[in-house]
């Protein structure tokens, strides 16, 4: 296949003074990773361009270079060589305070290895966001327990992580993303050890993200979970193989009528 290296535009009105700006715009990313005398291209040339309120998922093999785009995305590492831009601005322009800023209130994260703290519980973990927020213990103590209860662990959130589940796992690390109520959540194949049911509460979470207004970038290698998306990249060898739109008329009727 033919890589398509530019995203086809979401249909927001021909008017290009109506179409709004990227919120996310990497342009000819490239990662390469030094080892020895060899090198890897874990991105090879990526431009794509995310619009608000778009739900994106990124498939693609083992090795393709999705965490390392998630991770770019994310504010977590920086390009060898091309461009990134966050709602406009040049990362590599921002410095180390603006970086933890975004990070912390702009961005929401879930990990592939959901990166808990193995020493405090569930609660904590879910806080741990909040610390930053200036919020007082108690206010921050409410939110991540309502965190928790949308995920469904109203009854686990004096477990440390070491006793859950793998899935009830994902899921603090989802409480946790989601405790700041950020504009972009990525998340790093959120349902990859849930079982079916657990793993389509966490696609109606997502669902809902979605209709609140939310930017959402999820990594899977399940079709029928990219499905739930309304654009389909997929990359290969670090290269854009694909980008298509998903039309899910029904559902995105249901969400207009929800907006009003
Ligand atoms: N720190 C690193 N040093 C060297 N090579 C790396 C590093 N991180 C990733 N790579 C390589 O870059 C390539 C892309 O890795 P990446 O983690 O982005 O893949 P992925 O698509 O997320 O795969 P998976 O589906 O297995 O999670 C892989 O070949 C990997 O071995
Ligand atoms: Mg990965």
């Amino acid at each position: 296949m033919q890589p398509t290296q530019k995203g086809p535009d979401p249909q927001r009105g021909s008017n290009p003074k109506e179409r709004p700006e990227p919120i996310i715009e990497l342009r000819n990313v490239r990662k390469i990773y030094k080892m020895g005398s060899t090198e890897v291209r874990a991105l090879d040339g990526v431009s794509v361009s995310v619009y608000p309120n778009e739900y994106v998922a990124i498939m693609g093999p083992s090795g393709s270079g999705k965490s390392t785009m998630m991770n770019i995305i994310g504010c977590l590492d920086v390009p060898t060589s091309g461009t990134y831009a966050l709602n406009g601005l040049e990362a590599s322009e921002m410095n180390d305070d603006e970086l933890a800023a975004v990070r912390n209130q702009e961005i929401g994260f879930i990990f592939q290895t959901f990166n808990l703290l193995p020493r405090v519980n569930c609660i904590q973990n879910v806080e741990l966001p909040l610390i930053y927020s200036g919020l007082a213990r108690k206010k921050r103590r409410a939110i991540a327990e309502a965190s928790l209860e949308k995920v469904g662990l109203s009854d686990r959130m004096d477990h440390k992580p070491n006793e859950l589940s793998g899935g009830e796992r994902q899921r603090v690390a989802i409480a946790r993303a989601l405790v700041n109520d950020p504009s972009i959540l990525l998340a790093d194949e959120p349902t990859g050890n849930l079982d079916t049911k657990t793993g389509e509460e966490i696609l109606d979470l997502f669902e809902q993200l979605y209709a609140r207004g939310n930017t959402l970038l999820v990594v899977t290698h399940e079709e029928y979970i990219a499905r739930h998306a309304r654009r389909i990249i997929r990359l290969r060898d670090g290269m854009i193989e694909s980008d298509e739109m998903v039309d899910r008329p029904v559902l995105d009727a249901k969400i207009q009528d929800l907006r009003g």
